[in-house]
């Protein structure tokens, strides 16, 4: 079954030159279906299928300096948007901000990627990562149709410093699915991405998931050799 990888470049690569490098080295036929999600400043630039962004704001227009609103991306043709990963949650992004953006990407119909998993540890059982969960769906999804949203499920602690064969840490596939059940009963959600650590030594794991309906690489995505190696799992 086909499956959605997202790649989420993060702050990489520094230039427009490698930018443009890195999305033309991703193979266009593959297995799974790609998006790629570069930073901000070079979605103009890019050429590639599926484009995403790795965050937004929740107004379209007006005096909100340094912001970029979901208007402006469905004129770059963007079709999805990562919402609440944990490295902007770790600077301030509240639930409440969340589903602000959530709300103003569905109404420009842009698929919001909302990343769920901040705070929870590695220690916890799986009941206790639930609780997590449901604290912050319940905020962030709502009054939202939430089978129009993707869910990323992406354990804080299993989330790499950028080098995806590095980590110690990674959660297992029967826990990923676990959650992924949790997210799509309780709450209605359309699909269930996993991040956390993924490369493509054990991205399989995740994709053979039945309720896993795809995964969000960061450092393996900016490996041209190991997202095709995904992408065609
Ligand atoms: P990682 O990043 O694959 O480098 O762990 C995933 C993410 O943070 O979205």
């Amino acid at each position: 079954m086909k499956k959605l990888i997202v790649a989420n470049w993060k702050l990489n690569p520094p230039t427009l030159k490698e930018a443009k490098k890195l999305a033309a080295a991703i193979v266009r036929k593959s297995k799974h279906v790609s998006v790629v999600c570069p930073p901000a400043g070079f979605l103009s630039g890019i050429s590639f299928p599926r484009l995403g962004a790795q965050d937004c704001f929740w107004e379209n227009r007006g005096a909100y300096t340094g912001q970029v609103s979901p208007v402006q991306l469905k004129s770059l043709k963007v079709k999805y948007c990562i919402v609440g990963h944990s490295e902007k949650r770790l600077l301030g992004e509240t639930d409440e901000m969340v589903n602000a953006k959530a709300r103003a990407l569905l109404e420009q119909g842009i698929t919001p990627v909302l990343c769920v998993g901040f705070g929870t540890k590695v220690e916890q059982d799986d009941l206790e990562v639930t609780d997590i969960l449901k604290t912050q769906l319940e905020m962030d999804l709502k009054g939202l149709d939430a089978s129009k949203v993707i869910v990323a499920y992406e354990p804080v602690w299993a989330i790499s410093n950028g080098d995806p064969l590095a980590t110690s840490k990674v959660a297992s596939p029967e826990h990923a699915e676990k959650m992924a059940i949790f997210i799509k009963h309780r709450f209605g959600v359309g699909k269930v991405l996993y991040g956390g650590s993924v490369n493509p030594y054990n991205a399989k794991g995740y994709l053979d998931q039945p309720n896993i309906d795809g995964l969000l690489p960061g450092g393996a995505s900016l490996i041209p050799k190991y997202f095709n190696q995904i992408i065609n799992l």
